[in-house]
């Protein structure tokens, strides 16, 4: 996920370009650029930096940069490291042409090789830079007629900006996947990948639709469908403010980043997909044995990764905690495989457990979210989930996507062993693909879900429960409603509440169960009972239509059905806006709760 940002008008355009970058920070930030457009001698003038955008700014603090039309972009690394050559702009060959662009390009390692048997010489390993030397190669009359083409190249997501010293006075944009606004001034206008990075300016917006281009100079905005045909947009006027507009309307980042999962699911989908590192996937079909390790909220990902693949890959897997792991007397051999899952890839109990584990002769993989983190470059493998940066220090969205990747590498070595028919693997596949519109419909029950919190806010203590592949959710909802609204609560396979915890429960005790229409729904149903029967106040995540599980529960959350073996992707969005709305409510401090970090880098 990166930020993009396009100036044209009669102010300078360098302080806009940063301005609108800093805006966009929270999208990516391991390197930055702009490219402007001197009138003196039509020339570009590109400038990147790694790091943040200050890294940036200090850099261009002497420059004397003039030009009324520019391009910038904040880049949160997915194809090659965070490095100057592969930040963005890119430009074209002959240095006529530069691009800013954000998503990924599913086809170009086959664009780039066509590109360079052509004599392209590329200087960034991103996919990136070949949208800059296909408007080269296929430029035609003007960038507008060029854009149609080079569309019909591309595959994948993208939002793309693009400036050329042949039309000194004109950005095109075009956007598939990707977001996309042009901001509409008075003498100038902009493009940028939300509305904060440019509310300074104004407050009207042209939001760019999938498969539109547009044509943008300083008093004019056209925009067109793939087809050529113009397409009349309407004007969306905001009257939100620049600090409510960061979180996008948002409260907290916590509740903005629940409601992103829709799109980080599917992003992660791609993502898998145009990145399949098939070396690895050859490797882990032979692997006699999995080791997952990780903390906190990874751990409940790997928990419900060893249930994907026992099943698809039919291969045995521990799940541990990193900093049990480390210290264990490790049985591994030349077939062992250790998977190391951490959002920040920082995290020292899962770097140091994982390169231990490779001294003694593991094979290492490393499921990710910060590229170029540390465990990304120790680990023999990586897997990314394409989450962008998450702020709110209570991990929402990077856990679906861990989810998301583990489930697709069962799958994937799943088919490679031929233990996984194709068919079977299809039908999965077409399931996943259809999670990300059923999470939406969970997030359109946000209203209900506030209410429900509302009534047990005041509780001392919850218990959740869940059973098989929903037992890791009940322990990722005790833990998320524990770590940002400080109440006890305790996550239990349903099966062992009668061997200890329902001693705890009476007529004060809310408890979460994870109840979705699957095999073990009637067992469920039979530990609701006893949760009924000590008089505790039972919350339900249940499929929707479940009329049976109404009437022994105080309060139902209903998810949409999907097949047994997905339902964690569901079932965990409802826990996770309990958490966020109870501890909303208490007036805690959601996004950054007491005595912890985003990234711990201590053992
Ligand atoms: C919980 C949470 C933590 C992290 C844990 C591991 O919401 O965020 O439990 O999951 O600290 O962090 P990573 O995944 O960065 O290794």
């Amino acid at each position: 996920m990166c930020g993009i940002i396009g100036y044209v008008g009669e102010r300078q355009a360098v302080p806009v370009l940063l301005y609108g970058l800093q805006r966009l920070e929270y999208r990516g930030y391991d390197s930055a650029g702009i490219a402007v457009i001197t009138p003196a001698s039509n020339r570009l003038i590109v400038e990147k930096q790694v790091g943040k955008i200050k890294d940036l700014q200090e850099k261009l603090w002497n420059k004397k940069i003039e030009g009324h039309i520019g391009l910038g972009h904040s880049r949160w690394a997915t194809h090659g490291a965070p490095t100057i050559e592969n930040a963005h702009p890119h430009t074209s060959k002959s240095e006529i042409i530069s691009i800013v662009h954000n998503g990924i390009i599913e086809n170009y390692i086959e664009l780039k090789k066509q590109l360079e048997e052509k004599g392209y010489k590329f200087k960034s390993q991103t996919d990136s830079e070949v949208i800059a030397h296909l408007f080269e190669d296929l430029y035609e009359e003007n960038l507008l007629k060029t854009a149609f083409k080079v569309a019909g190249k591309l595959e994948g997501a993208y939002a793309v900006g693009i400036i050329s010293t042949k039309e000194p006075d004109t950005i095109v944009a075009i956007k598939k996947g990707s977001p996309l606004v042009i901001g509409l001034g008075k003498n100038e206008n902009f493009i940028a990948s939300d509305i904060p990075a440019v509310l300074e300016y104004t407050k009207d917006f042209i939001v760019l639709e999938d498969g539109e281009i547009a044509k943008i100079t300083k008093d004019k905005v056209e925009v067109y469908d793939l087809k050529g045909n113009k397409v009349k947009k309407e004007i969306l006027h905001v009257n939100w403010d620049v600090s409510v507009a960061e979180k996008a309307g948002f409260k907290h980042f916590m509740e903005k980043e629940i409601h992103e999962q829709p799109r980080v699911v599917s992003d992660t989908i791609s993502g898998f997909t145009s990145s399949k590192e098939s070396g690895l996937f050859e490797e882990l079909k032979n692997a006699s044995r999995i080791y997952i390790i990780a903390c906190g909220t990874s751990f409940h990902a790997g928990l419900v990764g060893k249930f994907w693949i026992e099943k698809f890959a039919k291969i045995p897997v521990e799940v541990d905690y990193a900093s049990e792991y480390r210290y264990r007397d490790k049985i591994i051999d030349d077939k062992t495989f250790v998977i190391g899952i951490s959002q920040s890839g920082e995290t020292a109990d899962t770097r140091f457990a994982l390169l231990d584990a490779k001294k003694e002769g593991a094979k290492t993989l490393g499921i990710v979210n910060v590229v170029g983190s540390s465990l990304s470059r120790e680990a023999d493998y990586t897997l990314y989930t394409y989450c962008g940066p998450e702020i709110g220090v209570a991990a929402t969205k990077t856990f679906t996507a861990q989810l998301v990747v583990l489930l697709l590498t069962a799958l994937e070595v799943g088919l490679k062993k031929k233990v996984l028919p194709q068919d079977k693997y299809e039908d999965i596949y077409q399931h996943l693909l259809a999670i990300p519109s059923k999470i939406e419909k969970i997030l359109l029950k946000n209203k209900t879900i506030k209410e429900i919190s509302y009534k047990y806010m005041n509780a001392k203590d919850f218990l959740f429960l869940g059973r098989n592949i929903n037992y890791p959710i009940a322990l990722e909802g005790s833990l998320k409603l524990k770590e940002i609204s400080y109440i006890h609560a305790e996550g239990y396979p349903a099966g062992e509440m009668k061997h200890g915890p329902i001693a705890l429960i009476d007529e004060n005790m809310p408890v979460v169960a994870v109840a979705p229409k699957d095999n073990f729904y009637e067992k469920m149903i039979s530990n609701i009972q006893e949760v009924k029967a000590r008089k505790g106040k039972v919350i339900s995540v249940a499929t929707e239509n479940d009329e049976q599980i109404k009437d022994l529960s105080n309060n139902v959350i209903y998810i949409p059905k999907t097949i047994n073996e997905l339902y964690p992707l569901l079932s965990v969005i409802p826990l996770q806006l309990l958490s966020y709305h109870i501890a909303a409510l208490l007036g805690k401090d959601v996004d950054q709760p007491r005595n912890l970090a985003k990234t711990v880098t201590v053992e």
